[in-house]
């Protein structure tokens, strides 16, 4: 599969399978095709089409886009900044049952619908900011409205763009503890980052992408290595693995 951005090869005749179940790390500097892969995931943008390439998702190579949202949750920063800047929080989470990006009108919401964003704000300690304006918001409050909104239709998938980006300890404990509960739930997580030790432990599967290519494919513990990652971002780097966590290092 090769998926064209402009005139630049985001990705290049890529061959690999993401099977529900297996959660997995998306590593690589930046410009490397990350965000790129998971638009093609989520169905933001399309492959070239090549008759000998297969793209499919939960087995399936049609979609119809409204039926992927219920199954697919997505948190990237691109999804962020699209929100308008007035919306309110309870707004962001209410419009994952309408996708559309804030304009919701409450009174056309189920009650089932309106119990479930309730549960989700409790759940995410969020409810008490529920009626302030995204504007207002820290980037890392903005990060659990969108989390929450992700999760209004329980979907089997979740797919993550930096989700830890910009936010603090507290919050990215607070996030690491969430993908935890959710792949104990049987949800598969796609999580995309520039920083191994915001890979939570529970993620066992790691794919290194270097200029639109796979550098390495396969178990954390295989794929993190010194010589993987050196070679990757072109630096020296130690690693270092604490409670299963991985931790890089200057090479001294
Ligand atoms: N809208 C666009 N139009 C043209 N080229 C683009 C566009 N978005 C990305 N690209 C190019 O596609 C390539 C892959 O970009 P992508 O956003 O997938 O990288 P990334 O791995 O997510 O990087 P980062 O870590 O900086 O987020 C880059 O060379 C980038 O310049
Ligand atoms: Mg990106």
């Amino acid at each position: 599969m090769t998926v064209f951005r402009g005139k630049t090869t985001a990705l290049d005749s890529l061959d690999l399978e993401i099977c529900t179940g297996a959660s997995t790390a998306i590593v690589g500097p930046n410009g490397a095709g990350k965000s790129t892969l998971l638009k093609l995931i989520t169905r933001e943008l399309y492959p070239f089409v090549d008759p000998a390439s297969e793209f499919k998702i939960f087995g399936e190579s049609r979609w119809n886009v409204w039926e992927l949202r219920y199954r697919l949750g997505i948190v990237s920063l691109d999804l962020q900044n699209t929100f308008f800047p007035d919306t309110t929080g309870r707004k962001v989470v209410l419009s994952g049952f309408v996708t559309t990006l804030g304009h919701v009108v409450e009174s056309e919401l189920t009650e089932s619908q309106m119990d479930r964003a309730e549960f989700l704000l409790g759940d995410l300690g969020i409810e008490h900011l529920q009626d302030k304006p995204v504007r207002k918001m820290s980037t890392g409050q903005q990060r659990r409205f969108l989390l929450a909104r992700a999760l209004v239709h329980d979907p089997e998938a979740l797919v993550f763009d930096e989700p830890t980006a910009g936010l603090d300890l507290a919050s990215k404990f607070h996030y690491l503890r969430t993908v935890k509960q959710l792949v104990q739930r049987g949800k598969t997580v796609v999580q995309v980052t520039h920083h191994i030790d915001e890979i939570p432990p529970e993620i066992e599967r790691v794919i290194l992408l270097d200029k639109g290519r796979i550098l390495a494919d396969g178990n954390k513990l295989e794929v993190l290595t010194e010589e993987n990652l050196s070679q990757l971002f072109g630096v020296g780097v130690r690693v270092v693995i604490e409670d299963g966590f991985y931790r890089a290092l200057p090479k001294q």
